[in-house]
This record gives structure tokens, C-alpha cells and sequence, in this order.
């Protein structure tokens, strides 16, 4: 989607993709596009594209993050499987040219018998906007390069296009989406929950297929910044492996900046980017009156300035809206409690996945 005074809107969603544009006020053309008759069976863990990278203690599952609130901070993240090695990332303007350092933290945990290796977090803060950076991690021969851009300054005439993903999974289809994500030139992805669909499986590999997950993903997220936001594939809820501690796998994994926006919690947040507000929400976490959630969305609001972010997005996993069989009703609760808010603020657009098909209401 761009974002600026002439608007295109292209919404990528696992298993749909659309191309509409929104200034014109009409429904909008669906793309070209069409996927291939790929069987929805999960790639097998021997494929390439879950390729372990060569070396001692590699860096693997790269990705970034938007670090902070108004768009000048990456938030870096990676996993080493043999020791912790150095949280570090070096980085800088020019090629081969690191002339900055910042250190981030290393943390490990367990999910029944798995043993997760070494989740580095590192924040690169303080970086100009619009201008590509080059990073560094990992040591000796078995360091790894990558880059990415910054968006523009905020303002109401800069344009920016994102792509929205949700349900994405590790099928084939899951590579074709991506892949036909890569070539649409967009720059950030709005991830609209539902992430690996590792809790599909059991016991050891739930944990084997998040890392699966996260290699399958580094080819776009390590050079681009995926904002997360949870669905009902991250609670994991699984008593019969002791593990009652939902999002367990997802918050370990996948960092957001909450703090920046005075969130208590990294499951709601809010990210101002080039000319949008863009304010993330959780599905399945307490949203009542009175709760967390409730009240930081009430204070989010406040802190919304038109002026200088006309665009207001909403990312929520569950829609609030949906006539499709496959979980009907399941976003009354939230329509009840927030939809009066949504309409009051003149929220621009909602995102939302887990129904696996196409539907928007205006
Ligand atoms: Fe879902």
C-alpha cells in the first residue's frame, strides 16, 4: 500500500493478493495474479529454502523490525545454534564500511524438550531517515551481511508502500506468496498474525518449525521490516507439554517496539511510518474495559496528529466484519467494544487475517 497524496493500495494477504486504488473510490481491480496449484502441504524440513547457513554459529533468522516510534530505529534480531556469540551488529552507510556498533541482549528458553538457540535482540537507534544502512553480524568466516533502508521523515506528503501479510504458514503456497511479495516493491510488511503455524505440530517440533519459519522468512526480513502482530497460531496453549504460557514462542521470537508508545505489553503497539499512524492490536489479549489494552488504545488515540500522519491504520488479527463461514462472529467482542472508537477517530483502514479470504466493507 503507499501511503502519500496519491494512494495505491496493494494488500497482500496469504491467500489472496489485490491490487486496488483507493483515491478513485471504487471497488478496486484485482491483480493479475493467480497461484499455481501448489498442494497446501508444509515444505519438508530438508528443503533449501529452510537451509541452515554455512559456518560455525552462523547468525540464522534475520530479520528486522521498526525499533522505535517514529520510524529512526531498527530493531534487529537473529538466532545462533552453537553458543551465544556476540549480541553485536555492525553497521553503517557505505558497503563493507561499519563505522557504527551497537549491542543488543541474547536470551534462550525451552518449549517442552526443545531447546531454542541463542534469540538475539539488538537495536540500531538513532539513524537518519531515508538512507540505506549496511549491517553486519556473527564472527570470522561465518559472519553475514545484509542491508535495509529507513523510511522517510514523517510528513503528510511522503509516500511509503507497504505490504500486508497474514496467515502466512510454511506451505508452498506460503513461497509462492512470499516470493510474489518480494517483486511488488514494497517496503515494510504490516503482518496481520498467524505466523509459522508451528502449532500444528507437537511436542519437539513446534519449536523446529518456528526456526524453519524464521530461515523461510530471512530472504525478505532481513533487509525489510515486518511489524508484527499476533493471531490465534501464536497462543499455543498446550497443557499436555506444560506449556500454558500463551505466546510463548512468539514473544522469545519476535520483537516490537512497545515501549516507545508506552505500551505495557509487546502484543499492542503503535508505529508512526512516513505518513501513517499505524497502531497494532491483539486479538486475543484482554481488550475490555479497564484492561491494558483498553486504556493505552484510549491514550494511542490522543497521540495520533492528522497533520502529520493523515493516514490512521488499524492491524488486528481477528476482522471485526466478516460474512464468511470460517470464524463467523469471532470479532463481535472487539466490534463491541471498539468499533464506536474506530469511527470517532475516522480510522482510514483496518487490516485483518485469519479468514483466509477476501472481504472489505467500507
Ligand atoms: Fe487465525
Amino acid at each position: 500500500m503507499h501511503v502519500g497524496r496519491q494512494i495505491s493500495l496493494t494488500v497482500t494477504l496469504a491467500f489472496c493478493i489485490l491490487l486496488a486504488c483507493v483515491n478513485h473510490g471504487d471497488a478496486g481491480v484485482t491483480s493479475a495474479f493467480i497461484r499455481s496449484e501448489y498442494p497446501s502441504v508444509d515444505i519438508p524440513l530438508d528443503h533449501e529454502v529452510f537451509k541452515v547457513p554455512q559456518g560455525y554459529n552462523a547468525p540464522q533468522q534475520v530479520r528486522i523490525t521498526q525499533g522505535d516510534y517514529e520510524g529512526k530505529a531498527v530493531l534487529v534480531s537473529w538466532v545462533t545454534a552453537d553458543e551465544p556469540g556476540r549480541s553485536v551488529v555492525r553497521y553503517g552507510t557505505s558497503e563493507k564500511s561499519y563505522d557504527r556498533t551497537a549491542e543488543g541482549s541474547v536470551g534462550n528458553f525451552t518449549f517442552y524438550q526443545y531447546q531454542s538457540g541463542y534469540i538475539h535482540h539488538c537495536l540500531l537507534d538513532g539513524l537518519e531517515y531515508d538512507t540505506k544502512y549496511f549491517y553486519k553480524i556473527g564472527d570470522g568466516d561465518s559472519a553475514r551481511e545484509f542491508w535495509f533502508h529507513t523510511p522517510p521523515a514523517i510528513d503528510p506528503d511522503a509516500s511509503y508502500k507497504f505490504g500486508i501479510i497474514g496467515d502466512l504458514g510454511q506451505t508452498y503456497n506460503s513461497l509462492s506468496t512470499l516470493e510474489h511479495y518480494m517483486g511488488s516493491g514494497a517496503q515494510a510488511v504490516l503482518f496481520v498474525g498467524d505466523l509459522s503455524y508451528a502449532d500444528r505440530y507437537d511436542y519437539n517440533d513446534v519449536g523446529v518449525r518456528w526456526d524453519t519459519w524464521g530461515r523461510f522468512l530471512e530472504r525478505s526480513a532481513a533487509y525489510q521490516p515486518w511489524m508484527w502482530s499476533a493471531g490465534n497460531h501464536e497462543i499455543e496453549y498446550f497443557p499436555h507439554l506444560g506449556e500454558t504460557v500463551p505466546f510463548k514462542n512468539f514473544l522469545h521470537r519476535y520483537a516490537t517496539p512497545y515501549t516507545d508508545c508506552k505500551s505495557s505489553e509487546p502484543l499492542w503497539y503503535a508505529v508512526k511510518r512516513a505518513s501513517a499512524h499505524i497502531i497494532v492490536l491483539s486479538s486475543y489479549s484482554p481488550y475490555v474495559k479497564y484492561t491494558p489494552q483498553y486504556r493505552w488504545l484510549a491514550e494511542e488515540f490522543k497521540r495520533v496528529d492528522r497533520e502529520k500522519t493523515p493516514w490512521l491504520i488499524i492491524l488486528m488479527h481477528v476482522p471485526i466484519y466478516n460474512s464468511n463461514n470460517a470464524h463467523y462472529m469471532e470479532g463481535e467482542s472487539m466490534q463491541d467494544i471498539f468499533e464506536g472508537w474506530f469511527v470517532k477517530h475516522k480510522v482510514d483502514v483496518i487490516f485483518a487475517g485469519h479468514v483466509h479470504a477476501y472481504e472489505r466493507s467500507v
